[in-house]
């Protein structure tokens, strides 16, 4: 176990350039499988989950090239691949859940072991499963696994999602492909990671129509071919690294980013009083006051993305005035509020809402990461909380930021990584 030690007091000032999105490429893997041979993917983060869905896959019987340094990974797929995604994988890493449409369509059968994941609320499996029984398969829970069956292939249907998740418009979209007739999937999730995975597929051979919009129609096809696909850049680590220049008074270039699938969280920093400035290649965002207060209600795309909540309540927390931060995804997003308040940070939350009025100061102390975005949030509260802040369980952090550490003591901050001494080492 490692944990960061952040010395308070940074103005973070300087250039750092985005990698593909954690939350696409890790789908962009699974839906490799749909087509035999080789598929090469660019623009892949250095990251644990990148790891962990790189080792499902060779269990599934895939040659899995991963070349961090390049940021390109390549999976060769056998023409039968395996169908059995283990518990010890997918307790890891919930998004391994996403094999299992694809693995349905290629095999007519999957065993993916029910996840666990991050530290945050229920994450229900409902509308996945639903979305699979409408196009012809039969799903079960037995023993800890999701089993479902569709021996004579998938058919397209009509499905209408109770919510715009990301994860069940992914499953289907990819389960929706290779079946037999067209799919209609409405309510559907419009993320920009949802639009990269239609595009990559449309690479593939697949027919999408309605791409980045909430209706998504999939005429199926018997073959899809592997493809080269470069991973959309990750707005939410883009999106930190903008609120990071808010949070510390600091101007950032973020390179490699599209400022456009952050509008509105751009927006928001601009109400709180930073000057943003959309670039070329990404954006810039400067901050030479304390911030206003600002609310936010999360909501999916193109609302305010649930995985930058947690850094605008930090934003807030320092900020000038009180703000009403609205949680609609997560239920159990807010527990990392318990540790921002041992910051000194003044936070009450109510159910959905938390109530933020802002502090001069923030006190540095240690804090326990709870997901990968509240270990986010507490390290940008330590750059400006006074004296030291220790933020442990940063396995959490590694899991979607790629040098996190190495960006932000280039940016100026004065943070490092060391053994944790109160978890047993390994070894
Ligand atoms: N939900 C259900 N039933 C379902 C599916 C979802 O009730 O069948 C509920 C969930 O319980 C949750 C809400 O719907 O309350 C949203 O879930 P969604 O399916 O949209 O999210 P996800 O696919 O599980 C992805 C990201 C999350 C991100 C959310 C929302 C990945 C691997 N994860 O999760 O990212 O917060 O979309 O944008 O893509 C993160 O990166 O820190 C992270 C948690």
């Amino acid at each position: 176990m490692e944990r960061f030690r952040v010395v308070g007091g940074a103005r973070l000032d300087g250039e750092v350039r985005v990698t593909g999105a954690k939350n696409s490429v890790l789908k962009l893997m699974a839906a490799a499988l749909l087509a035999e041979g080789t598929t090469t993917l660019t623009e892949v983060p250095h990251i644990l989950d990148v790891e962990i869905m790189g080792e499902l896959l060779r269990r599934l019987g895939c040659t899995v090239d991963y070349r961090p340094e390049e940021r390109r990974l390549a999976i060769t797929v056998p023409e039968r691949p395996g169908h059995q995604a283990d518990y010890d994988l997918v307790r890891r890493m919930r998004a391994s859940i996403c094999v299992l449409g694809p693995l349905v369509a290629r095999c007519g059968e999957a065993d993916v072991a029910l996840p666990g994941g991050d530290n945050i609320g229920s994450r229900g499996l409902d509308m996945h499963v639903a979305g699979l029984e409408r196009l012809g398969a039969v799903v079960e829970n037995e023993h800890g696994y999701l089993v479902a069956r569709a021996p004579q292939g998938l058919r397209g249907a009509q499905i209408w999602l109770d919510f715009p998740s990301v994860g069940a418009t992914e499953n289907l979209l990819m389960a929706a492909v290779l079946a037999d007739g067209t799919t209609v999937i409405d309510n559907a999730a419009r993320e920009p990671e949802i639009v990269d995975i239609c595009r990559m597929l449309e690479g593939m051979g697949a027919k999408i129509g309605g791409i980045g919009s909430s209706t998504l129609e999939v005429v199926g096809v018997d073959r899809l071919e592997p493809v080269v696909h470069e991973t959309v850049p990750d707005r939410i680590v883009a999106g930190t690294w903008a609120a990071a220049a808010a949070i510390t008074r600091g101007d950032i270039t973020v390179r490699g980013a599209r400022p456009h699938d952050l509008d509105i969280v751009l927006d928001k920093l601009a109400t709180s009083g930073a000057h943003v400035e959309a670039l070329a290649d990404g954006f810039r965002v400067a901050m030479d006051r304390r911030p206003r207060a600002v609310d936010v209600v999360t909501l999916p795309y193109p609302g305010f993305p649930t995985d930058l909540q947690p850094q605008l309540i930090v934003l807030n927390a320092v900020a000038d005035g009180a703000a009403m931060v609205t949680e609609n995804l997560f239920e159990a997003r807010f527990r990392f509020v318990n540790e921002l308040t041992r910051l000194g940070a003044d936070v009450r939350t109510d159910g959905h809402h938390a109530l933020v009025r802002g502090k001069e100061h923030l006190s540095g102390a240690p804090v326990e990461a709870s997901d990968i975005r509240a270990g986010a949030g507490l390290v940008l509260a330590g750059l400006v909380a006074e004296g030291e802040t220790l933020v442990s369980q940063v396995h959490h952090i590694d899991r979607g930021y790629d040098g996190f550490v190495e960006s932000l003591v280039a940016l100026g901050a004065d943070v490092r990584r060391e053994p944790d001494p109160d978890y047993p080492q390994e070894g």
